[in-house]
């Protein structure tokens, strides 16, 4: 089943709790965290702080995407904040072997994440050892951009990847998934989307989350 991620980005800061509540009724089972540094991506949000105080709030799964110059070091901190998920940039993390070992060590569960422009090749050594592959489909910084048609290859390619390898991962997509272009998303194969502006950035997201499951597992059936 296609699982859609509402990020908190595009959330009212002064209201999460109560946008937390509206997408959990919404279906919602896992939460995108962005996590940004004005350094590695020319954008300011949120950090552990924010995590560890909705962390009492709700049993949803917290998946930590860390947009972050120094994610080798902070990534483990992630964890200990309340994050069940956390992943780091490939273009980002000089250590990343050492980095998805240190979030596994913790107990979550590691992600590699690629910008559009980053050829999938660069994770070839870590994919035995990931729990997930992120692929960015706009460049990381904001919300509600366009989705970038190619990175749909990219997520096509790597489910025949993962295929031939025999290996298990989840493929996650982030960054201009709308209602409309979800049923696509859903059958080029991403096992989570990340939807920021179409759940939270709409009047209801509760129907707008349940609205782009809809979409999604129709493409599928109809694909089947
Ligand atoms: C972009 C973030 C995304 C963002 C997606 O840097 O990684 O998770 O919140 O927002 P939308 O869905 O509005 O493109
Ligand atoms: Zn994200």
């Amino acid at each position: 089943m296609i699982e859609i991620l509402p990020s908190l980005l595009a959330a009212d800061f002064a209201r999460l709790g109560e946008q937390i509540d509206q997408v959990t009724a919404g279906g919602a089972r896992m939460l995108h965290f962005d996590v940004m540094d004005g350094r590695f991506v020319p954008n300011i949000s949120f950090g552990l702080p924010v995590l560890e105080s909705l962390r009492k709030k709700t049993r949803l799964q917290f998946d930590a995407h860390l947009m972050i110059t120094d994610a080798d070091s902070y990534a483990p901190r992630f964890v200990e904040a309340g994050a069940d998920l956390v992943s780091v940039h490939v273009e980002a993390c000089p250590h990343i072997d050492r980095t998805i070992r240190a979030i596994q060590a913790e107990g979550a569960r590691a992600g590699a994440v690629l910008n559009p422009a980053t050829p999938l090749s660069t994770l070839e050594h870590v994919l035995p050892l990931v729990d997930y592959v992120l692929l960015m489909s706009v460049n990381p910084g904001y919300g509600g951009q366009k989705l970038i048609p190619y990175v749909l290859d990219k997520v096509r390619a790597l489910r025949e990847q993962r295929a031939r390898l025999g290996l298990e991962f989840a493929i996650e997509i982030d960054g201009g998934v709308t209602v409309d272009n979800v049923g696509m998303v859903a059958e080029a194969g991403a096992d989570w989307v990340v939807a920021g502006t179409s759940v939270l950035g709409a009047a209801d997201p509760a129907q707008a989350l349940a609205a782009m499951r809809q979409a999604a597992e129709n493409a599928l059936a109809r694909r089947a």
